[in-house]
């Protein structure tokens, strides 16, 4: 047997061999300042295009007003205890109606974190005798749901809806000799891509097969649809959608996320969800600004257009300028390139330290070991020159690549004074 710390030492992964870098360069950066485009990293000022702060409002002067009157009113702790217990109060439930309103359910729930919250909401939809069947690029709070799921799992590869029906004909033959029922899974907009989930497709095979449809709509709540409810609103199925989430840390600059269903679904998930049972309800500071956050969101078509704007513009330019930017239909926009571990933590350090933009990058082992993914998060508070500027970097950048200039395994010399 081997001791269990011991059996914890940490690996070398693929970057460690760039750990005699000052500390947080790659792995937990700290970005510093007001949340926004322009923030400071290790002291200098970067374009910022690595937060999904889609529509602005992290920084928005009604968000902070309301946040920092709600705090100073209600204090952080209130109310305490898990909402089963002594953590409700009308402000959530008022929250809640709101909620459900906008995304056009009977019913939804305040989850403290949407992590935890998809995690037990799985949990809860299914017993032994259910079949999960599941998008394989699913976000990890869906994969972990899944793994605590003792019945029967069925993956289909991204959106592939050929193989999603051939999961759907085991699934339901499973059901009909266990008696259980059928959960499918996917996203409203993948993060990673930035394409959406085949909702359209999905809910089409509702009329041959017998399921229920759970769409985790972290991306698409507030920058798809008409109105911002989301990408079932986008494909004109959201009443399709049997329960829709979404968490709060994204377009709404927050904590805390929401489930949204038919009543009696609800009121069973407030019975059953563990996660939201044993753990404390969201303080009032997040209720109240989220209900800020919330009339923003409807009453400001001008964030979603400001958005769309910049999204536009980046997206374009890049595919005008021969970048692949894959499927992407949502503001998400990952750029490829194909390289390796070195060439990639070349190029970010030179996009950080001589371009003074900041993005994340993406490489081995999440994506294959060739390729090297950075990640634009477009917002509302983006500017066209911000656009501009980032378009003249990433020209420079690929042809820097192309030439050679970063293949080399050491660091090379793109910073200065490192
Ligand atoms: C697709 C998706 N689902 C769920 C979550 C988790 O939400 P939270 O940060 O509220 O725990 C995230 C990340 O925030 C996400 O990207």
């Amino acid at each position: 047997m081997v001791d269990l710390f011991e059996k914890l030492k940490m690996e070398a992964g693929p970057l460690a061999k760039y750990s005699h870098l000052p500390d947080d360069y790659f792995f937990f950066p700290k970005l510093e300042g007001e949340v926004g485009p322009r923030m400071h990293f290790m002291g200098r000022e970067v374009l910022n295009w690595s937060l999904n702060n889609y529509l602005g409002l992290a920084n928005h002067p009604e968000v902070r007003k309301a946040d920092t009157e709600a705090t100073e009113r209600y204090g952080l702790a209130n109310p305490m205890g898990a909402r089963m217990m002594s953590g409700n109060s009308v402000m959530h439930l008022e929250f809640e109606k709101q909620l459900a309103d906008f995304v056009k359910k009977e019913d939804a729930m305040l989850l403290n974190y949407g992590y935890q919250g998809v995690v037990s909401i799985i949990d809860a939809l299914v017993d032994r005798k259910d079949i999960i069947v599941y998008d394989a690029e699913s976000h990890a709070c869906i994969i972990d749901g899944v793994r605590l799921h003792i019945g029967k799992r069925f993956v289909f590869p991204h959106n592939n809806m050929e193989n999603f029906e051939k999961q759907l004909q085991r699934a339901t033959k499973l059901a009909e000799e266990t008696g259980g029922g059928i959960l499918v899974i996917t996203e409203g907009v993948f993060g990673m891509s930035g394409d959406m989930g085949n909702l359209k497709e999905i809910v089409e095979l509702k009329k041959k097969y017998n399921f229920r449809l759970l769409v985790d709509d972290a991306h698409g709540f507030g920058t798809m649809g008409k109105t911002g409810a989301g990408a079932g609103e986008e494909q004109g199925v959201q009443d399709q959608i049997d329960l829709y989430f979404s968490t709060f840390a994204k377009s709404m600059a927050s904590i805390g996320a929401f489930v949204a269903g038919q009543k009696h679904i609800l009121k069973y998930l407030r019975y059953s969800t563990r996660s939201q049972i044993f753990a404390k309800s969201l303080p009032l500071p997040l209720v109240v600004g989220g209900m800020k956050r919330l009339e923003l969101l409807r009453t400001k078509p001008e964030l979603k257009e400001n958005l769309w704007k910049i999204v536009h513009a980046l997206q374009g330019g890049l595919r005008d300028r021969g970048f692949y930017i894959g499927p992407t239909t949502s503001p998400v926009t990952p750029v490829l390139f194909k390289g390796g571990v070195g060439e990639a933590a070349n190029m970010a350090m030179d996009l950080r330290e001589n371009f003074h933009i900041f993005c994340s990058v993406i490489i081995y082992p999440v994506v294959p070991k060739d390729v090297i993914i950075f990640r634009i998060i477009p917002t509302a508070a983006h500017t066209m020159e911000d656009v501009e500027e980032t378009l003249t970097a990433f020209s420079e950048l690929k042809h820097k690549l192309d030439e050679g200039f970063y293949r080399k395994e050491e660091l090379v010399s793109v910073t200065k004074g490192m």
